[in-house]
């Protein structure tokens, strides 16, 4: 995907959607940015292209929310992953096995072969939306 400049947060759900319609099982997205950067607004828009209806909130004192659709999408947020232990709990490689997974503040996670996706401010409600690695299909 085209790195791209959006000035909504209606823009950054779109590109999300784009990314969502995508998805295949087995693919991993992570995504970086600082707190309020639109990772989450970029979910939502990931979460309405596998076709799931269901509205996507921060699943912070979750660590994971799982969204069925065409393909299933889990929704993993690490900022308040504590230690390695919480992490094999996640039971990622389980989540992979069954579909896409989206990880907020993914570089707490070491996953070859993921997509990256960084979420620059730019100030205002524009946002840079660079794909530092892309899907691999
Ligand atoms: N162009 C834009 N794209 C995305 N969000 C925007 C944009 N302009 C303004 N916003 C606002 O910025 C905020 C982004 O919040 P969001 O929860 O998506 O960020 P986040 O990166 O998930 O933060 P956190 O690290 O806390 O999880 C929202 O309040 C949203 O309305
Ligand atoms: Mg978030």
């Amino acid at each position: 995907m085209p790195d791209v400049t959006t000035n909504t947060p209606a823009e950054t759900e779109e590109i999300g959607r784009r990314l969502g319609e995508r998805l295949r099982p087995g693919d991993v997205v992570l995504l970086t940015g600082e707190l309020g950067a639109g990772k989450t607004t970029l979910v939502r828009g990931v979460a309405q292209g596998i076709g799931s209806k269901a509205p996507v909130a921060s699943p912070t004192f979750q660590l994971v929310r799982v969204y069925p659709g065409r393909v299933q999408l889990a929704h993993v947020d690490l900022y308040r992953i504590e230690n390695s232990a919480e992490l094999r709990d996640l039971g990622l490689e389980e989540l992979v096995q069954q579909g896409a997974v989206v990880v907020e503040w993914g570089e707490r996670l070491a996953v070859d072969s993921a997509a990256l996706i960084e979420i620059d401010h730019l100030g205002g409600d524009r946002r840079l939306i660079r794909t530092k690695r892309d899907l691999s299909h």
